[in-house]
């Protein structure tokens, strides 16, 4: 049976099989990972079948345009578990967890047709640039919590504030999604 749950300690060295395997080494060359080198992020949520990972999604702090958001990525699921749901259940837990948390925005960079089933959409971020160039149709948002990307323009970046807040997100309750 699969769990969604959260990040452990343990979970990262098979986390990183995990996205070598679906997404190779071109995944550190993303425009997102200039946003995430060197920090941890701020929700890590995983989705374990007994001992093994096969899904993880991970959200990191970021200032889009002079609003705080999530910068929500890398999200894998194990290639031979693909279409089973896993994906969508880790989408739902991290937006259900980012709203409890009290976030109002996650953007992301990916596939549109996959995104948009969670809400995401292209229009919220028109004034907004990644600090790579990025496809504008795959760079997304959704707001949590309505007009909390209004007037959102400019850069995203790694405020440094947001940096020094950022609580350890492995430790604390387990979370167990039944979703
Ligand atoms: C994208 C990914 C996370 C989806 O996880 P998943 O567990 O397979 O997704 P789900 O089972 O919840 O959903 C499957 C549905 O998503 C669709 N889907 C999967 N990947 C898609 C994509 N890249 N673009 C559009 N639709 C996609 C499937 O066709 C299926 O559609 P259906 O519900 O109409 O049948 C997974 O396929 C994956 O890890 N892909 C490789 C890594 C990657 O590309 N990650 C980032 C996505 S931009």
């Amino acid at each position: 049976m699969v769990t969604i749950d959260t990040e452990r300690l343990s979970d990262r060295l098979p986390r990183e099989a995990l996205l070598d395997r679906v997404m190779g080494p071109e995944r550190f060359l993303k425009p997102s990972q200039l946003l995430r080198d060197g920090r941890a992020p701020k929700l890590a949520i995983v989705a374990r079948d007994g001992r093994e990972i096969v899904g993880t999604v991970r959200l990191w702090e970021v200032d889009a345009g002079g609003r705080p958001a999530l910068l929500l990525g890398p999200l894998a699921v194990a290639p031979e578990r693909q279409g089973e749901g896993i994906g969508s259940r880790l989408m739902r837990s991290a937006l259900n967890r980012a709203t409890a948390l009290g976030h109002g925005a996650v953007i992301l960079v990916g596939d549109a047709p996959y995104y948009t089933r969670f809400g995401f959409s292209a229009d919220l971020t028109a004034d907004l640039a990644m600090p790579a160039k990025v496809d504008p149709a795959r760079f997304l948002a959704v707001e949590l919590r309505e007009g909390a990307l209004a007037g959102a323009a400019g850069a995203v970046t790694v405020d440094v504030e947001m940096v020094r807040g950022i609580a350890a997100p492995m430790t604390g309750e387990a979370w167990r999604v039944a979703a």
